[in-house]
Parts: structure tokens; C-alpha cells; sequence
């Protein structure tokens, strides 16, 4: 079954003081993403969101595709103006806002894998992409680009069945996006606005991280490392230890857990 988005339905439940406050709805659109750098671009207020049903154009990070059908799940993106010390921050809040938020609606454990997709068990239930502009040495924009499979019928996605899943494919029923969206915006605002009065945000995303104490192999522009997830940096950095017990430092990359 599908049901259209309520921007109603969203707003009557939104807490939030300025995250989401401006909502733009799109049937359909390529991109969320390139809407709102337009909009930052024209100078929209941080927190700007821009929500569609659809993508005809989602991407993922490094240079995926998003799979976006209608009717189903949340593609956002949110206009934010950080400070240039935060904006490695955005990418370890958003996950940890989302499973806070899939956890405080349906109870499910989401975990992160580092750097911020959120899997539930095995499998990719929401992804976070961070574009950010820059002034210089200042931060013009940043844009957070949200993707959480809520409805979607897993037995009808062939193509990532395998590798990802959704809310409604672990809790055997549907949940309404609406809830999901505006508690999701509530606890990234509560985060954000934390790691802006100077409180240490890494030590609860690294609470959240399921990959600590296992081994892995890292795809990184470097090449592939393999070793045991040891500890992660206040900044987001993996630390790796190798085999032959040396450590080596990865600031991005693509975890495959290995056992
Ligand atoms: C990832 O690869 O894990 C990141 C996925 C990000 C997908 C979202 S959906 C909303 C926004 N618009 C896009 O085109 N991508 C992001």
C-alpha cells in the first residue's frame, strides 16, 4: 500500500524551533539535494527542508544512486549553515539523530556503521550525504541529504533486497513517515544544537557505532586496509589496527565488516 506524504499530518507534529520550520514538499523531484543547494544559494534560512515523494535522480555517496520510489519512504534535505569546526560533526549527528528517532517510534535497534550509514542487523536502512560550500575558509552552506527506507516492500526491490531494508521490512507493518520526519528533525535539532554550546557529539555516535573491537576492511581513496576497528578520533577519524599491529588513520571510507 501506498499513501501520500502529509505535510499536515508533518507539521501538526513537529517540535522543532527552527529545523523544518520552512518545509517545501515535492511530488517529484531529481534531486532533493540540488533543490536545496538552489535555495541555500539564494540565501534560505538554516533549516530549510526540502522533502519529495519521489526521486528521479537520488544519489548516494560516491556517486551511487539512491533508489527513490514513490509513496514509501524519506528523501530530504536540509539547508544548514555550521560553523567550519561542525561540519564533520553533521555527518555523525544525522545518524545518530535517525536512530534515535527509528528508535524512539518503532523500537527498533538502530546501529551506525561508521561513518554514518544506519543499519538495522545487517542491512542499510538510511544513508546521509553531506555537500557542503565553501567562502573562502568559512562555510557558506551545508547541505544534509537524508534517505530512510520507511515502507519500503523489500520483496519488490530485488536489486538492494540483499543488502538494505526498512522500517516496515523488520517491524512486519507500516509506519506513518510523518511521525518518523518530525521526530527525526526534533532530535537533530536537540544534537545540533548541543554540539553548538560545545558538548563532545563523537562519544554518543560512538556509543551507536557497531563496527568498535571487530575486524573490517576499509575502502578508502588510499586502497583497502584490513584490521580491527579500534577507536574513533572526536573529528570522526578510524582508527585501524593492521594485522601486523601497526595503526593507521582513515578520515573516509567504506566499511565491510568481516565476521
Ligand atoms: C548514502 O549513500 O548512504 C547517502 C544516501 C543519501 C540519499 C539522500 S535521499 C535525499 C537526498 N537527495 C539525494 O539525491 N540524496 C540524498
Amino acid at each position: 500500500m501506498t499513501q501520500g506524504f502529509s505535510v499536515e499530518a508533518f507539521q501538526a507534529r513537529l517540535r522543532t524551533r527552527y529545523v523544518g520550520r520552512r518545509f517545501l514538499y515535492h511530488e517529484r523531484l531529481p534531486s532533493t539535494q540540488d533543490a536545496a543547494r538552489q535555495e541555500a544559494e539564494g540565501g534560505a534560512l538554516e533549516g530549510t527542508t526540502i522533502l519529495a515523494d519521489q526521486q528521479t535522480a537520488g544519489r548516494g555517496r560516491l556517486g551511487r544512486q539512491w533508489v527513490s520510489p514513490p509513496g514509501a519512504n524519506l528523501y530530504f534535505s536540509v539547508v544548514l549553515r555550521p560553523a567550519a569546526e561542525h561540519l564533520r560533526t553533521l555527518g555523525m549527528i544525522w545518524p545518530m539523530a535517525i536512530c534515535q528517532a527509528v528508535g524512539e517510534v518503532t523500537g527498533l535497534p538502530a546501529r551506525v556503521k561508521w561513518p554514518n550509514d544506519v543499519l538495522v542487523g545487517p542491512r542499510k536502512l538510511a544513508g546521509v550525504l553531506i555537500d557542503s560550500e565553501f567562502s573562502g575558509d568559512q562555510v557558506d552552506y551545508a547541505i544534509a541529504g537524508i534517505g530512510l527506507n520507511v515502507n519500503l516492500d523489500m520483496s519488490a526491490n530485488e536489486e538492494i533486497r540483499d543488502i538494505a531494508t526498512s522500517i516496515s521490512a523488520e517491524l512486519g507493518r507500516e509506519v506513518a513517515r510523518e511521525e518518523v520526519m518530525a521526530t527525526l528533525l526534533h532530535r537533530f535539532e536537540q544534537l545540533y544544537e548541543a554540539a553548538r554550546r560545545g558538548q563532545p557529539v563523537h562519544l554518543g555516535w560512538k556509543a551507536h557505532l557497531d563496527i568498535l573491537g571487530r575486524p573490517i576492511r576499509v575502502r578508502s581513496g588510499e586502497g583497502v586496509e584490513q584490521g580491527i576497528a579500534e577507536d574513533v578520533e572526536p573529528d570522526g577519524t578510524l582508527i585501524l589496527r593492521r594485522p601486523d599491529g601497526s595503526h593507521v588513520r582513515i578520515e573516509a571510507g567504506e566499511v565491510t565488516l568481516k565476521g
